[in-house]
């Protein structure tokens, strides 16, 4: 009998992966644009890869793809998808920079071809052009979609990477907590153990702020629920960390396991709020929980559905100190093609006049990689309805797609305890960070694997200088909290949990000054020094806003590190955090490293606030005094920024809280208000001024606040020019100066 038309062109696209088949009922909708970017030495972003900063020529290889996957055990120096997709690409050159974000959410590849990396291509056009050519070229395909493509244009970095911000969106202040250090592992298994490991904390005087339950806190990993036998108590658990000022991660999933009488099950299929599959019917998987469906996150019923379980009545043990965990998002599928949803299956679209049969409906290609952004979307949407809006939720997420900032942090996911990923962790974060990512971490000593004590410290080191701070391991790893390795390896963890505490205001600062203008807190040494080109292949160190330099000691048994030190052209000078010892930009130097040495220098001409009495938990350090360190520029000048307010509820919103610029120069250092009418009753107050660098130290000082003026008492250090000004006591509630004589 012969086959209609229809009949005939109905998979005839068809394709088999494996034992998987793809039926591709609307044929072929592939898309590619190539764009060339002249006068551009490297082009960069394109998370997530575990390729440098700097993206390579593919040529001779595979393209970089972009698909979100539960990779295991992925690998290093490589163009393969993992768990994130941001199809933000940007390039630059010393005469400019540009971006393109490549608005698709299917399955999507990129080539690039470098000039100047001496290709096939490259040498041809050279030969033709007579000369080396400062071009990138890049091709974007992706498998479904329409061509929806936003350029960016600028002068440098800032410029383009302030534009995908302005158009994706910045991420909102975090809850301050969130910055802190976090504790997790899979699994902390039950109460007594949870008890013992916030316990641990105090005992060994590590601050911690968190401690994270995976999927084994659930009865059967069915989310929302609790394993009565290991946790009957959860509110009283709860309770116990939040009387230290801790609290409590747990861990939610998008999969939904298929069990009569399991609530959101019955109601996922009573109300049809599953993912189906390519016939129409619930499609089901297999993941944690064996036999699962997924939420299909794309329905609005759903996210209400969703969002409503997290309600504290819902959700019984929650409280506003429970935060949430997604995982396995991208989505993952044990048993679907490349461990993920199979691209036939279908997603809710919202209806539209005249579309019926497929069009009535988004195929899962269409919208793959934009899956766990829906997911978090609607966590974030159930935390802030638990608190009727009133407290700011934190999230974690492993998929990625464009936006994702808006709600939550994002994890480099299943790394392992090798020196390779822990160098990877810097490029990763960074390239996320350019792409809208500031809020980034890896899991701190590896997933897989145990890390020796030399590589925990170093990553622990590493990580107290990365914005997502968390230890975290696999569930058959041996135990390693901080106070389990040798005495000496313990301290140098403390020592280094320490550092981050002591700047978390810093890093406050930071995430609201990068809510405002949408850059990265993490950023390349280019973005600030866009005309030095040693700098833009830089990838093993970084910058924390335009402030502090950080060079992690990623390396085994190094006694010294190369640090290249940018803005020679300005005169830049930089201080040593430790000793204070100046060192003037000029490109690498070599810095001694023993194993307690983490290379961080301060920019001469900023300041930055520390808060010196380090406690348990970063909410009993609220109040506590400032130590302001002003690094000094050739002109003996400096400034700085400091965000206070409650850490954790919108009031923020109704300007309840205090924005200040601090500035130095000889004669007067001034703490002003940027925000009109700025209210947040802060008990804080500056216990000591350091000031590094001053070459012609000042006879007397004297504060002058609310009216009064206090002679100040200074103590000059002559071997590394630092003076310090000991307990000014100007209080952080309002404006103040110290007047400099000489
Ligand atoms: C995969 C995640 O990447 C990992 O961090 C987690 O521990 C396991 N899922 C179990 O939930």
């Amino acid at each position: 009998m012969a086959l209609s038309r229809q009949q005939e062109e109905e998979g005839a696209w068809s394709e088999n992966f494996k034992s998987h088949h793809d039926s591709k009922p609307r044929g072929n909708e592939a898309i590619s644009l190539d764009i060339a970017f002249p006068d551009a030495d490297h082009v960069y972003g394109i998370p997530e890869h575990t390729d440098n900063f700097y993206l390579k020529t593919t040529t001779s290889g595979e393209p970089y793809r972009l698909y979100n996957l539960d990779v295991f055990e992925y690998e290093l120096d490589s163009r393969m998808a993992i768990y994130g997709a941001i199809p933000v690409l940007y390039s630059h050159g010393p005469k400019r920079s540009a971006g393109v974000f490549w608005h698709n959410a299917a399955e999507t590849w990129v080539d690039v071809v470098n000039y100047a990396d001496g290709t096939v291509v490259s040498s041809l056009v050279n030969l033709v052009t007579g000369g080396h050519q400062r071009r990138v070229d890049a091709r974007f395909m992706s498998e479904a979609g329409v061509i929806d493509v936003f350029v960016f244009l600028g002068d440098k970095p800032a410029d383009v990477f302030r534009q995908y911000t302005a158009l994706t969106g910045a991420a909102p202040l975090p809850p301050r907590f969130s910055l802190a250090y976090h504790q997790s592992r899979w699994n902390y298994v039950d109460e007594p153990d949870v008890r013992a490991v916030d316990d641990g904390f105090d005992a060994h005087d590590i601050p911690a702020d968190a401690i994270w339950l995976d999927i084994e806190y659930t009865d059967r990993k069915k989310y929302f629920t609790w394993d009565m036998e290991k946790f009957p108590h959860p509110a009283e658990m709860v309770a116990n960390l939040t009387a230290k000022g801790r609290k409590l991660i747990v861990i939610i999933d998008p999969h939904i396991k298929r069990e009569a009488g399991y609530f959101v099950h019955e109601d996922a299929t009573e109300q049809g709020l599953y993912v189906k599959d390519k016939d129409g019917k619930d499609y089901e998987g297999w993941c944690w929980p064996g036999s699962s469906s997924y939420l299909d996150f794309f329905n609005p019923e759903v996210v209400k559905y969703y969002a409503e379980r997290f309600q504290f009545n819902n959700f019984p043990g929650t409280s506003k100190d429970v935060h949430i965990w997604n995982d396995m998002n991208e989505p993952s599928v044990f048993n679907g093609p490349e461990i993920t949803m199979p691209k036939d299956c279908r997603h809710y679209k919202a209806p539209q006049d005249g579309q019926d049969g497929i069009a009535a409906f988004w195929e899962h290609r269409h919208v793959h990689n934009e899956y766990g952004l829906r997911h978090i979307s609607g966590t974030h949407q159930g935390m802030i309805d638990r608190s009727n809006g009133k407290y700011r939720p934190f999230i974690l997420t492993r998929s990625v797609f464009a936006g994702t900032q808006r709600y939550a942090a994002v994890w480099t996911g299943d790394n392992a305890a090798e020196w390779g990923f822990l160098q990877a962790s810097v490029p990763m974060c960074i390239s996320l960070a350019v792409s809208g990512i500031s809020f980034c971490g890896s899991d701190v000593g590896g997933f897989f694997k145990y890390p020796e004590a030399e590589l925990m410290t170093r990553w622990y080191q590493a990580g107290a200088y990365q914005a997502f701070f968390r230890a975290h391991s696999h569930i058959e790893t041996k135990r390693r909290e901080p106070w389990l390795y040798d005495a000496a390896t313990t301290a140098r963890i403390r020592d280094a949990v320490r550092r981050r505490y002591a700047l978390l205001d810093f890093w406050y600062t930071l995430f609201y000054e990068h809510s405002i203008d949408g850059l990265p807190v993490m950023r390349p040494l280019f973005q600030e020094y866009p005309k030095e080109q040693e700098t833009y292949t830089i990838d093993n160190e970084y910058l924390l806003g335009d402030k502090l330099l950080v060079r992690p000691v990623m390396e085994a048994g190094v006694t010294s590190v190369k640090v290249y030190l940018p803005g020679k052209e300005s005169q830049t000078i930089w201080y040593d955090v430790d000793s204070y010892h100046a060192y003037p930009a000029n490109g690498y130097m070599n810095v001694d490293v023993n194993i307690a040495k983490v290379p961080v220098f301060q920019r001469g001409g900023s300041i930055v606030p520390r808060k010196e009495r380090v406690r348990r938990a970063a909410a009993l350090m609220a109040h506590d005094p400032y130590t302001l360190v002003v690094a000094l520029d050739p002109q003996a000048k400096a400034e700085g920024s400091l965000y206070i307010d409650d850490g954790e509820t919108y009031d923020y919103v109704s300007n309840k809280f205090i924005y200040a610029k601090i500035t130095y120069e000889p004669a007067v250092m001034k703490y002003t208000f940027v925000n009109e009418n700025a209210s947040y009753p802060t008990r804080s107050w500056v216990e000591r001024v350091v000031i590094a660098g001053i070459k012609t130290p000042p006879k007397s000082a004297k504060l002058s606040q609310g009216g009064k003026q206090i002679p100040l008492q200074m103590t000059l250090h002559r071997g590394n020019n630092v003076l310090v000004i000991r307990k000014p006591s100007a209080s952080m509630a309002s404006p103040w100066e110290i007047h400099f004589t000489y």
